[in-house]
């Protein structure tokens, strides 16, 4: 959409429809630079009960004449890039000319929402440039969540009304051909800087349209990121790393939002850079630093209900791509029994997460994905698929003071009888939980060598002699 046809849509604030209470970001000086920092710092604020009436109308005037000045120097091909430095000197210029604005107005206020609204997505768009928010959530007009720092905050921002949020919603969506309305009430969409949206609205979300927002990282955690946070520690990461190097082949299994992906992302940059990498995701998350990788993503059907590109035919497809690692980003249908037959022909080294609570749950949750894909397999023959298939279970859990751990990593040994034997090497272990219900705990090697340790070795690989032994430092 053309600035011009964006700014012609950006109606003017109506005053009866103007909710009180709303966040308000403070400005502390005049440059837009300065406009855009301050957006960071909206926070729950607590606006004052009765706005002045008189000063609501200033509110409003300033911003229409705003509106219009900045609708009268933009063009066909201006770009918002140009405009946005200049509606500063703008604001100042009009009430510099009409003293009736002076005084009883919050000029960088009017600055601040016009610029919400040009650049494309309203009230959120302070959480959306906050690099401290990793996820936002609108639960109809007068609800928006964040989290920052692994927490949920309840912000202070809100919307007009439905219509408001679902004009956001239509923002997001149209760029990328899709719809949203009665007859397509749900929508998975991205944003330019392909952060993850998904959309519901009524009669299905009963609150109002709900949008959920997991904003992709500008610049992905690394390893020693995850060290620093407690997510694992050295010697689990060096052996991690041994393991992908080894080409064994890994499943991440983990609740939702417990940081699967992210720990995906990881353990895929431990791949030598003279390998070819093949990713398959439903939107492309994954961000790998090596050259030679190339990105597949599925596809929903279209409005008709066609032209569907699923997980299962990315995967079919990659096998002919000559890879030498594939890496899927969620395994949660038939693709499962692809995967595991890939992984036992010759594809080692294959890396993919999926959603469970533990690693026993994720074998049996294999197991049904497997029978999902239609083929008769007696129960025992799909057991032994997985155990051939799958060398470690790495389990990510978010806990309850928002940390995110692996809270096991664990070797499937193999199958004895019916059951697939399975071998914590390292665990989580909790130890207490302070006032603030901060989690307290070690994570720590069971004492137990992998019984793939001698294939890490053949693979060259030499690890730390007490990677296996508890240390007492260790916390
Ligand atoms: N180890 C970590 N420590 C702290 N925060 C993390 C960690 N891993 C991920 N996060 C944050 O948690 C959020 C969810 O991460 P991620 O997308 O990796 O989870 P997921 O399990 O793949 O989620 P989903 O189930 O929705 O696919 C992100 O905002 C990310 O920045
Ligand atoms: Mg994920």
């Amino acid at each position: 959409m053309s600035l011009l046809k964006r700014i012609q849509e950006v109606e003017p604030i109506n005053e009866q429809e103007k909710k009180e209470g709303e966040a308000t970001a403070q400005v502390s000086s005049e440059s837009t630079q300065d406009i855009m920092k301050a957006f960071r710092d909206v926070r729950k604020t607590e606006a004052p009960k009765d706005k002045a009436k008189k000063s609501m109308d200033k509110h409003q005037q300033l911003k229409n004449l705003l509106h219009k000045q900045i609708l009268s120097e933009v063009k066909e091909d201006t770009d918002i890039e140009e405009i946005l430095p200049k509606i500063d000197s703008m604001s100042i210029e009009i009430i510099k000319e009409d003293e009736n604005f002076r005084g009883g107005v919050d000029r960088k206020k009017v600055v601040n929402e016009l610029i919400n609204d040009l650049t494309g997505f309203g009230p959120i768009n302070p959480l959306l440039i906050d690099e401290e928010v990793t996820e936002v959530m609108v639960n109809g007009p007068n609800q928006v969540y964040c989290e920052r720092n692994g927490r949920l905050e309840m912000t202070a921002i809100q919307f007009r009304d439905d219509e408001h949020v679902m004009s956001v919603i239509e923002k997001i969506v149209a760029p990328i051909g899709r719809r949203i309305d009665e007859s397509s009430p749900m929508v998975d969409a991205r944003l330019p800087d392909g952060s993850r949206v998904n959309a519901i609205i009524p009669p299905l979300a009963l609150g109002g349209p709900t949008v959920t927002i997991r904003k992709f990282a500008k610049d992905p955690f690394t390893i020693q990121n995850l060290i620093e946070f407690g997510t694992l520690n050295d010697e689990m990461a060096e052996f991690l790393d041994a393991c992908v190097k080894a080409r064994l082949n890994i499943f991440v299994s983990g609740g939702t939002g417990s940081g699967k992906t992210t720990t995906l992302n990881v353990l895929s940059n431990f791949i030598p850079d003279d390998e070819r990498i093949v990713t398959i995701e439903d939107a492309a998350e994954l961000q790998l630093g090596q050259e030679h990788v190339i990105s597949l993503e599925s596809r929903p059907p279209n409005i008709e209900g066609k032209g569907a590109v699923t997980i299962r035919d990315l995967v079919r497809n990659s096998l002919r791509m000559r890879p030498d690692r594939v890496v899927i980003g969620e395994v949660r249908g038939a693709e499962a029994l692809d995967m595991l037959q890939a992984m036992n022909t010759g594809h080692d080294g294959s890396l993919a997460t999926g959603h469970s609570n533990g690693p026993r749950e994720m074998i049996a949750r294999l197991e049904t994905m497997v029978l999902l894909a239609g083929v008769e397999l007696p129960v025992k023959a799909i057991r032994e698929q997985i155990a051939g298939a799958i060398d470690v279970i790495i389990q990510q859990s978010r806990l309850k003071d928002g940390s995110r751990k692996i809270v096991s990593i664990t070797e499937v040994q193999g199958l004895e009888g019916e059951v697939i034997v399975l071998q914590d090497i390292f665990k989580y272990k909790q130890t207490g939980k302070d006032e603030d219900g901060n989690i307290h705990g070690r994570l720590a090697p069971t004492g137990v060598r992998p019984k793939f340790y001698e294939q890490l070795e053949n693979a060259g690989i030499r690890m730390g002699p007490n990677v296996f032994i508890e240390q007492e430092w260790q916390v």
